[in-house]
Formats: structure tokens, sequence, C-alpha cells
């Protein structure tokens, strides 16, 4: 079978295997009952407004607040604290988000509420005689930089919500007071983590039983003390979190626990305004989220690098190739030249078409770059490929289009619930360099740029992605998966905009994933084997991998939203 036949074959395997796992659009009650099916992509009953994520609990009441006179912007905000209550081993108001909005008005924002380090932070605090000191930087209280996500979600809502800020959170905090089912991939994540989890008095009595055990898939959580936060914030707004009691517990912990911390941190946390990282990729525009992301730059990157080969005529197993190395020379750029944009320089020409076409010269489509200058032996694949984060997508008729992608970083952040809060802390600190050339829990390796300083935000992969076609929103995309978010993103976009599938078909689609270090392109199971041997004859290190990540996109097709959830989720929690 010649290799075009053969992704062929692949793509009519997968639509059936994974047919079943279409989502259904009608809605189910609102809190406390358990899904009776996967419902992670829904539109309104009447067409007007979709939202996609990884669970449902979290787009039923997305779609509760729409039904009540919200927009695609309140059914973002609210899924998102919903998401807090129910997914909490990705994602909470104890982390940070990047926000990519069009408003109906045609304004475009890139909202960043990503964790700030604390002003006594410094470059060193990862260090122990000299060397990095992983668990530092993972577990506890050094780990937690100051969450960005209430002001920012709480930003977003002011900008363009239909309701009013409480409408958006009380409905999460209703659930997280009810309780619900855990899934299979929060469980799983709870078995992955009971240990350091139980060292936190506070996240044990939530995540653990009374032997300090995981809770099991299928368990009723209900998560009081976090309910009573929501609802003190939904009533007095990011001032609660900032400078109310909130921080005082936070920074009263953080005292007594070792961190850095400050009440006057917490009081003087910002959100920004960036401007947009802007290219063009197959007759259509794309908004991608800049620094302190790398996000928006290295998938404009890639994809113009892809922009300078004759696509439809290159097999299969070249294209993947390409792909990979494409990939593998943007996280050489991205460990070298990107941070955070308020402290250090970041190239433009990055996302230049000029650069992508002196990049595409040195691709050899025989055989994979050997570029290497070190590798890191020490790398744990399988924690990097574990982790996790999450991805909110809506859109709305009226012109609201929406992509968030929300984190703690690892499963479970930092392990920390500030007592008598429920809100589990991040563990962003560790998205910094410890050590210029050291790897983070994803194997990635930063230079000076990314170094830590005071009041300095960790360099991101987050890449909430917007899709403009004649200056008109078409698709709102983003993932979830470390690293592993940029090559989602690119293969999603570049299977819908330049091979003309629809986000569902993209979505099922085998991965992959090249960031340079490791030196390994990482492949899906399902991809085929004859690909799979063409890519070694190339010259890659293949690391086979049972499922990479989860995206959610909603398009635009013949007038209609169509949103679309991560398959690979799914068939998880169907398990
Ligand atoms: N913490 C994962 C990321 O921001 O890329």
């Amino acid at each position: 079978m010649t290799d075009r036949l053969v992704v062929l074959f692949f793509f009519f395997f997968s639509v059936a295997t994974f047919a079943d796992d279409t989502a259904s659009s009608s809605s189910e009650k609102l809190t406390g009952i358990p899904p009776s099916a996967n419902q992670y992509a829904q539109i309104s009953t009447d067409g007007s407004v979709a939202i996609a994520t990884v669970n449902t609990y979290a787009s039923n009441i997305a779609m509760a607040v729409v039904a009540k006179g919200g927009n695609a912007i309140d059914a973002a905000v609210a899924a998102t604290f919903a998401l807090g209550v129910v997914d909490a081993q990705n994602s909470g108001i104890g982390g940070g988000c990047l926000i990519l909005v069009r408003l109906a008005n045609g304004k475009i924002y890139a909202i960043d509420g990503r964790e700030m380090a604390p002003a006594a932070a410094n470059r060193d605090m990862f260090l122990a005689q000299g060397k990095p000191n992983p668990e530092l930087s993972r577990t506890g209280a050094l780990a937690i930089g100051i969450p960005g996500s209430v002001m920012a979600l709480y930003k977003l809502q002011q900008l363009g919500g239909a309701l009013k800020f409480r409408d958006d959170v009380l409905p999460a905090a209703d659930l997280a007071d009810t309780g619900f089912r855990i899934s299979n991939s929060m469980a799983e994540r709870l078995a992955a983590t009971s240990a350091k989890l139980a060292t936190f008095p506070a996240s044990a009595a939530i995540f653990l039983d009374e032997n300090k055990k995981p809770l099991v898939a299928g368990t009723m959580l209900q998560q009081r003390d976090l309910a009573a936060t929501y609802r003190r914030i939904a009533r007095q707004g990011p001032g609660y979190f900032y400078k109310g009691d909130f921080s005082k517990k936070a920074a009263a912990w953080m005292r007594e626990n070792g961190g850095l911390i400050t009440l006057r941190d917490f009081s003087r946390y910002q959100i920004k305004l960036r401007d947009p990282i802007v290219s063009e990729f197959s007759g259509y525009t794309l908004y991608g989220f800049p620094p302190p992301s790398s996000g928006g730059t290295h998938v404009a990157q890639i994809l113009n690098i892809l922009d300078e080969f004759d696509l439809p005529n290159i097999s299969p197993s070249n294209r993947y190739h390409l792909i990979a190395d494409a990939m593998k020379f943007s996280f050489a750029d991205r460990a070298h030249w990107l941070g955070d944009t308020d402290f250090t320089a970041v190239p433009k020409g990055l996302t230049d078409k000029r650069y992508a076409k002196l990049i595409a010269k040195k691709i050899n489509l025989e055989k994979s770059q050997i570029d290497i200058s070190h590798g890191n032996p020490d790398i744990d694949i399988q924690a990097l490929m574990n982790k996790h984060t999450t991805h909110i997508a809506a859109a709305d008729l009226a012109g609201n289009w929406v992509a968030i992608t929300s984190t703690v970083n690892t499963s479970f952040g930092s392990k920390v619930v500030i007592p008598g809060t429920g809100v589990v802390m991040n563990n962003q600190m560790d998205d910094f360099s410890a050590q210029v050339g050291t790897a983070n829990a994803f194997g990635l390796v930063g230079s000076e740029a990314n170094s830590v300083q005071p009041r300095k935000r960790p360099l991101s992969s987050m890449s909430p992605t917007l899709v403009f076609k004649d200056g008109k929103p078409v698709m709102t995309l983003g993932a979830a998966g470390g690293p592993t978010i940029i090559s989602q993103v690119v293969q999603t976009l570049l299977y819908t905009l330049h091979d003309g599938m629809t986000a569902q078909q993209a979505m099922m689609q085998p991965r992959i994933h090249q960031q340079w270090n490791p030196n390994v392109l990482f492949v899906e199971a399902a991809m085929p084997a004859a690909i799979q041997q063409s890519l070694k004859d190339k010259g890659h290190e293949l690391k086979i991998w049972p499922r990479m990540g989860a995206s959610q996109a909603i398009e635009l097709r013949d007038g209609k939203l169509v949103p679309t959830a991560e398959p690979r989720v799914m068939k998880q929690n169907e398990k």
C-alpha cells in the first residue's frame, strides 16, 4: 500500500472507530446528576451558542447560563469556573489562563492571566548546592505562582458577557456544593499523585479517603469550601481573591510553610492585555497568543515553514517528517529566545515568512536533521506526556468567539490546597528555567530569557487561537498537554485550513510531537506501521505513545456553529 492509501485507510478506519464519540447537542440537568453520556461539545437549542470542553458537567453549565440569556463569553466563563470544580487536576482559580477573544463588535483581546513570580523570587531559588532540585519547583509552597485566572475571567466577562459576573460563577458554586461523580481521568490522576496530596492535610481531606487512598472513579465528590470561595468571588468580584479573605489565608499559609507569596504580591497582581501574534496560513488569518506564551509564536512559525513546501504533492510520510523537523527547529528557537517580554526581548522575526524560508531550506525531505548539541538523558518521558491543562472553546452567532486555555500546570499543581478555601494552587513556577539547559517537568529547556525573576511570568506553551477568513471569524481552537499543545494546534490547523477536513476529522488523525529536547519523535500508536518505518528510515528516533493531548474547537460551517471536543478524552472516560 502506498503512503497515501495508508493514511486514507487510517482516516476512514478512525472515523468508524470514533463515530460513537460524536457529541450530542442536547443538554442535561445542571448539577449533581451524573451525566448519562459524554456531552463535551454542545450547541444551544436555537443553534446560536456553542461550547466545547473536556467535561460534560462544565459544558452543561455553559448551556445553562446560555438558557438564562448568556452569550458565548458567559458560557466560556461559566465552563471555566466549573472545570475548576470537576477537573481540578488540570485547572482552577488557583492557576492561570490565557484568553483570546473576538467580541461581537469586532475587537480582539489577548488577556494574559498567567501566574507571576512573587517579588521575593530569585534566579537561583530552585537550586540546592548549585544543582536544580525539581521537587522545589513542582511541589509545595515555592512551586506556586501568583494566580491570574480569577482576574482574567472577570476581565473577559466585563468585556462582553451578557449576564452579570455572578451569574457565570454561581452555577459552579452549586456544583461544588452538590457534588459530582469523579471521572476516569481525574481518578487516574488522583492515583498518580495521592502520595504527594497526602502530605498536605487540606488537599488530603478533599481528594483522599480516610485511609489516605485516592478517591476512585464514580465517587461523589462535594467541595463545600470551594463552593464558599466561589460564592464570595461571585459576590465581591476579584477583590475577594486578590485583596480580601482569600489572599489573607493564602499569605498566612505561605508564611507558615516556607512560601514567598505575600499579601502585597496578591494585591499587586495584574492581568495584561497583549498584542496577539497575527499570521497567515492557507488563505486564513490566525490570531495566536504572544509571550509569555510560546504558543502563538511557534504555531505561526511551524505553519510558516510548512507553507514553504508543496504540501499537496508530498507523500504522507514525507509530510510527517517535514512537520517533525519544522517542530524541531521551532522548539530549538523556543529554548533559546522565548521568555516574558516584560523582561526579555523576543525577536519578532521568529514569525516572519522570510525566516521560515531560511529554515525550510535546511530541511531535507529524505533525512531528519541531526542538529542537537546536547540532550537530556534524565528526562522522565512518562511524566512529560502525562501533564495536562484544559482548553475551552465557545462561540455565538452574534460574533463572540472565545479561546481560553487554563491550567494549574501539572496534575493538581503544587498539590497544595489553601486550608479553608478548597482552592488547589498551581505549580507554574516549574515553567521557568530553574537553570539554563535544565529541563522542566515537560522536558523543556530554556535560556536566561526564561530565568526566574521577581514579578516575571513563566514561559507557557498554551496556544488559544482564533481563525479568520476575509476578516470574519471561522474557528476558535486550542489544546491541553504541555508542549504538545503547540503540535496539536499546528496539526488541527493544517488538516482543517489546508486539507479541508472538519475539526473532528482533523482531531482523529494520529498526532506527532517533536520538541527538540529530548530529540525524540513522539508518535501516536494509531500511526500506520508503514509510516512509522519510513520515519525511522529518515533518522527519527520514535517513541510510540498511546494517545496524545486534548484539543477543543468550534468552526463556522455553512453559517452554523460546529463544536468539537477531543475524542481521546471521551474514550478515556468511557473505559
Ligand atoms: N504549564 C504548561 C504551560 O503553560 O505550557
